[in-house]
């Protein structure tokens, strides 16, 4: 029994260190294709192809679930996926849907019309791909009537994040926050919806002052897989190793990561 968890890069282990809390017995492999990282600058067709990639590879190690803890494959790849590519018997779930659903007060799954919401104004800060693909605006459409949403992409943050450069990715979130503030002045929420933000997520709060709500996704991820699997046990795939896969260098890999998660985590090459 193993659920697969995918990121372009190191981001997603925010996203992996929630789940295993909440589900300590259910082994997770986690995929960063860190070769290949930022996936954000990329186009559409090349994040397609890394990722379908990518989620093979989870396949192939026992998983019959794979969740795409990665804003920018969800947004650019996740569909596409759905529609023509995720083989029989198996799932691909993508990070977005549980973000809204927090954002716009929904329980899991509640399909019904769209409705006003206490956020009517919304910063939504993620890579260049994810603003361009606008999925945010429009899964959130489905859900919400009268929110007010001003993305801004954040160029160079990821690239710094995974290079372990902190001090450059700190004076980063600064500048695209107050670039965020001279289009928005007084964002009641702000979403950080790329899966390395949560590294960054005091830095965004400091940024943005105590009033406002900074939805970060890693919690509600782990809320909403748990939910899924009380509703399709069946969906736990064969595979019983949790493991920690990378396209890139495993030893500084696995550096950064036992940097970020306070914990020894061992990657091996994928
Ligand atoms: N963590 C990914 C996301 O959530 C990263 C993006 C990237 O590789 O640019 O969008």
């Amino acid at each position: 029994m193993a659920v697969g968890i995918f990121d372009s890069g190191l981001g997603g282990l925010t996203v992996l260190d929630a789940v295993a809390k909440r589900l300590p017995d259910v082994p997770l492999v986690y995929y960063g294709d860190s070769a290949h990282a930022p996936y954000g600058v990329r186009t559409p067709d090349d994040i397609y192809d890394l990722t379908t990639k990518a989620t093979q590879r989870l396949f192939d190690a026992g998983c019959d679930l794979v969740i795409l803890a990665c804003n920018t494959a969800s947004a650019a790849a996740l569909r596409r996926m759905q529609e023509g590519w995720v083989p029989e018997g198996k799932r691909v779930l993508g990070v977005f849907v549980p973000l809204i659903e927090a954002l716009t007060e929904r329980q899991w799954g509640d399909n019904s019309p769209p409705r006003e919401v206490n956020a009517k104004h919304v910063a939504l800060f993620a890579t260049p791909a994810t603003v361009s693909s606008r999925a945010f605006q429009r899964e959130l459409a489905f859900r919400a009537i009268g929110v007010d949403v001003e993305a801004q992409a954040c160029g160079g943050v990821v690239d710094a994040i995974e290079d372990g450069d902190m001090i450059l990715a700190e004076a980063l979130v600064r500048s695209h926050v107050d670039a965020l503030k001279r289009k928005m002045p007084d964002p009641d929420a702000a979403v950080l919806g790329c899966t390395h933000y949560p590294l960054m997520e005091k830095e965004f709060q400091a940024a943005l002052g105590p009033d406002v709500k900074v939805f970060s996704q890693a919690n509600l991820v782990a809320e909403s897989l748990a939910d899924y699997l009380d509703r399709r046990p069946e969906m736990i795939g064969p595979g019983t190793q949790s493991a920690f896969l990378t396209s890139g260098d495993p030893g500084q890999v696995s550096s950064r990561a036992t940097q970020f998660l306070r914990r020894q985590i061992m990657f091996d090459a994928a």
